[in-house]
């Protein structure tokens, strides 16, 4: 699988601008519990000097802000930043979070200003991951860490996995799909691990962890599945099957799970780096 040459409908931040609600209350709870997991391996001091790369919503820079960090949360969409310096204003103390509209490939920060870093499907996503990763270890500091998160096992990725099994159920057996998410090229850990090596980064371990997605019902999520800019452009493809699909997918999960409360399935890989002292 191959990736497409035009940057994809996620590497567009201008296009996040257009999802941030139906984002914070869908896939932020899921990419919270990742984010959880990474900040726990930072295990920051308080007081110390984060930045949250492609920050979205902000649901892991606000964690990290309540447990006592200074964050510093980026993200290219601007629609992202305002709900973020919204949510923060509700923080006691408000001023532990700074957000700020910025490409993570092209941080206007100096040079080793960062105890830690956190990217929680972020930096893997842009279209150069390869220099975002170098930025990463430019603002961090001698001696400081990151935590990276990326999708691994994605045939355990359960949405999508029941989402084209409910395409297949409506038009017949399909061809692999053609072009692959971007967000899916670090998956196997030797590519994930190299993306380190080549920033100067050295990786103190790399941990698997396995979440489930606790959903209201799978009606729900069904009524919601356009929460970022890829699942739109992938559900709007379905063009007049879009219907007899998601109803496919519907059926399918209330059979195996009930009509009430799911829980779905996602792995994803935490990297933990250091820039050498
Ligand atoms: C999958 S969301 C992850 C959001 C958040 N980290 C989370 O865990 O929920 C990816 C985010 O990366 C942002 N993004 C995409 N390209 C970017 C870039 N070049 N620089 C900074 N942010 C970018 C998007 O705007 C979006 O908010």
């Amino acid at each position: 699988m191959k990736l497409s040459a035009e940057p994809q409908p996620d590497q567009q931040p201008n296009r996040w601008n257009d999802h941030v609600a139906v984002y914070e209350a869908v896939f932020e709870p899921l990419t919270n519990a990742f984010g959880r997991c990474a900040l726990e391996k930072l295990d920051l001091k308080a007081g110390a000097r984060l930045i949250d790369i492609g920050a979205g919503s902000g649901g892991v820079a606000l964690m990290a802000a309540r447990n006592g960090a200074d964050v510093l949360a980026i993200d290219a969409s601007h629609a992202m930043i305002a709900r973020i310096r919204q949510r923060a204003n509700s923080l006691q103390p408000p001023n532990r979070i700074r957000a700020e509209v910025m490409d993570g490939m092209a941080l206007t920060l100096s040079d080793a200003c960062f105890d830690a870093a956190v990217s929680v499907f972020g930096v893997i996503l842009f279209p150069d991951a390869e220099l975002g990763m170098r930025e990463i270890a430019r603002v961090l500091k001698p001696g400081g860490r990151a935590a990276v998160v990326t999708w691994t096992q994605i045939e355990r990725y359960e949405l999508a996995s029941r989402l084209m099994a409910a395409i297949a159920a409506v038009r017949g057996p399909q061809p692999p799909p053609a072009s692959m998410p971007a967000q899916l090229r670090f998956r196997d850990e030797p590519t994930f691990r190299n993306l380190f090596v080549q920033a100067g980064l050295t990786i103190d371990d790399i941990v698997v962890l396995q979440e489930k997605w606790r959903l209201p019902s799978a009606q729900w999520i069904a009524d919601r599945i356009a929460f970022a800019p890829g699942m739109t452009a992938w559900v709007g493809a379905l063009g007049a099957d879009r219907a007899a699909i998601l109803d496919a997918f519907v059926t399918a999960i209330e059979r195996d799970y009930g009509c009430g409360e799911i829980a779905l399935s996602a792995v994803a890989h935490t990297a933990i780096a250091q820039k050498p002292s």
